[in-house]
């Protein structure tokens, strides 16, 4: 039976690690050729486990020329791109905002919305040569709700599910879909300790108000973005997909007091 990429050739970004490497996996089992860029290095070591489908660039996505060979080299190889994951971007440095530098302003919104624009830019240019594509961007549940302490990241990735919906309609006539994924608390290299293992450690703390209660995982996130790469959404685009295990819907303030509130079970009151 043919994979749900079969023969679709497909970039990701931020591949070395995290969602981005469980989507290279994920892809290549359904069929797709894989380009994985990355900053770090580790995309060889995941274009070497994932096999002959994948090749590895470096490639930092907030540099416009970097970007633009990346998809040159996209193009050489495989003649087109058919989809494009945005998924590079870091958090970290959460504080109150007049705690916030204007450095970490830059850094943060550098890669998590700025490489996110050149991608699209870079990639709907080369898309639009060949009669279309799939875009999709790692966004967060920090950009649908606000989170307590991450007004920096939280405006960049509300500014990538902006950039998601509008792209989308710009190029709805075009053949090129564009929808974005808000993760939400995910087992990734983004928390501290999880390139040990996949899955959290058994008995490790889930934060409160998330109503699947579990972490989600790369995996979770992977499915996501197969799903919306697919011609199985054929007539999805400008979505904001949260995979989050409910926890926009039910939002009530990550960190902040709620008097009166209780998660306790009504038969444990
Ligand atoms: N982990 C979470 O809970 C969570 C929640 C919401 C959103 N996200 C978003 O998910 C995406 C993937 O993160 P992850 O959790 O897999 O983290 P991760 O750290 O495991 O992976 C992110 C990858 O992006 C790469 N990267 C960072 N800066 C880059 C740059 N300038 N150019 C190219 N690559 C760069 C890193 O080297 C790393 O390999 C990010 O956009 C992140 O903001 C994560």
């Amino acid at each position: 039976m043919a994979g749900r990429l079969e023969g679709k050739a497909c970039i990701i970004t931020g591949a070395g690690s995290g969602m981005g490497r469980a989507m290279a996996h994920r892809f290549v089992q359904e069929g797709a050729q894989v380009l994985l860029a990355d900053i770090s290095g580790q995309q060889d070591e995941v274009a070497r486990a994932v096999g002959s489908a994948a090749t590895a660039i470096h490639c930092d996505v907030a540099d416009e020329d970097q970007v633009q060979a990346m998809i040159a080299a996209a193009e050489d190889r495989f003649g087109r791109i058919d989809v494009l994951c945005n998924n590079a971007g870091f958090g970290g440095g959460m504080a109150p905002l007049h705690k916030q530098s204007a450095e970490h302003w830059d850094r943060i919104h550098a890669v998590n919305i700025r490489g996110v624009f050149l991608g699209m830019k870079h990639g709907i240019t080369s898309m639009l040569k060949t009669g279309g594509g799939a875009i999709v961007n790692t966004g967060s549940a920090s950009g649908v709700i606000g989170w307590k302490h991450h007004s920096v990241y939280g405006a960049a990735k509300a500014g990538v599910h902006q950039l998601t919906k509008i792209a989308a309609l710009d190029y709805s006539d075009k053949g090129i879909r564009v929808n974005a994924i808000a993760p939400g608390t995910m087992w990734t290299g983004l928390v501290a300790g999880s390139a040990q293992s996949e899955t959290p450690p058994e008995g490790y703390p889930v934060l409160a108000g998330i109503p699947m209660n579990r972490w989600g995982t790369a995996m979770d996130i992977a499915n996501a973005a197969l799903y919306l790469a697919s011609d199985e959404a054929a007539f999805v685009t400008g979505v904001i997909l949260p995979v989050d295990g409910g926890y926009c819907i039910g939002f009530s303030g990550m960190g902040a007091e709620r008097p009166g509130v209780t998660t306790a079970d009504p038969e444990d009151l």
